[in-house]
């Protein structure tokens, strides 16, 4: 048996969540191994947290995009004796059609929502069969389940997302390992303009504390609810997209987007 503290990696974690969820796992006495782009977040964030918890709190900046500062994260990730949790939050938004975009952005988008969740959960994985324990979450959208214009990229990688942690529950749950596709709504963090942020319906509250969210996700986990939708009325929408006719969604949402531009 070795003596390894219990470890959790977040990446994305100077955002929103990922430091909602770096603040929770710290509490849980989890010592923390931090990724993200901008180094001076980071820094920011470990010296934060070393103040209030006491584990212990490694970083790698890390611009999951570029394929040399992926290989030397992954490399250390390897290094590590011990993995317990493995949280996949660094993700961004869009707002472009298609072909307005330059397609070296769209494939940095799939690079960071995709290509680096699949590497760091594949050399997670084994480490976490072996000891027939771990847990894996990785953060997509509730826009997973909601195609749109001007985000074509953005729900895609979020809907492969989900259909990647099911298929990876289905394959490794009998070791224990517990998978979870965390699927927020809207919540607020940076990662919205404030002109999203003013986004509201008269009497009702679409939006979600990044709080609230990381509690229903590790309430779920512990439910072992693989895709985790936090909040009533995200859960209804995804319930309703069922029952909406295909063509009729199609115009709803060309309509949304319409009042947005
Ligand atoms: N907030 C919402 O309403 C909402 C709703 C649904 C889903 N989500 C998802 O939740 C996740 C976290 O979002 P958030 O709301 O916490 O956003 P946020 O506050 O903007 O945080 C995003 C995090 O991702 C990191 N990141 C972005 N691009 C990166 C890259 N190329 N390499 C490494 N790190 C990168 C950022 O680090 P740097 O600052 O260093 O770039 C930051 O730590 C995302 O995957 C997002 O799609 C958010």
């Amino acid at each position: 048996m070795g003596t390894a503290n219990k470890t959790a990696i977040i990446t994305g974690a100077t955002g929103g969540l990922g430091s909602s969820f770096a603040i929770h796992l710290a509490a849980q006495g989890y010592d923390l191994l931090l990724l993200c782009k901008e180094q001076h977040l980071l820094d920011a964030q470990a010296t934060k947290l070393a103040k209030e918890y006491p584990v212990k709190i490694n970083t790698i900046t890390c611009d999951l995009a570029d394929k040399n500062n992926l290989d030397n994260a992954l490399k250390k990730v390897r290094e590590l004796e011990r993995i317990d949790y493995l949280v996949n939050c660094a993700g961004y938004s869009e707002n472009k059609n298609f072909c307005d975009e330059a397609i070296d952005d769209a494939l940095r988008m799939i690079n960071v929502h995709i290509s680096s969740t699949v590497q760091f959960v594949h050399t997670v994985l084994p480490k976490m069969i072996q000891r027939k324990d771990g847990a894996i979450i990785t953060v997509s959208s509730l826009a997973a389940f909601l195609p749109a214009a001007g985000s074509s990229i953005y729900s895609s990688t979020k809907a492969f997302l989900n259909s990647f942690m099911e298929s990876l529950h289905m394959e490794v749950h009998q070791y224990g390992i517990k998978m979870q596709c965390l699927c927020p709504g809207l919540t607020h963090t940076p990662f919205h303009s404030n002109k999203e942020s003013d986004i509201n319906v008269p009497c009702i509250d679409l939006w979600m504390e990044a709080d609230d969210v990381i509690e229903h996700s590790f309430r779920d986990l512990e439910k072992g609810n693989i895709i985790s939708v936090p909040g009533f009325l995200n859960k209804s929408v995804k319930n309703t997209l069922h029952v909406i006719p295909r063509k009729f969604y199609y115009k709803l949402t060309e309509k949304i987007n319409s009042k947005k531009t």
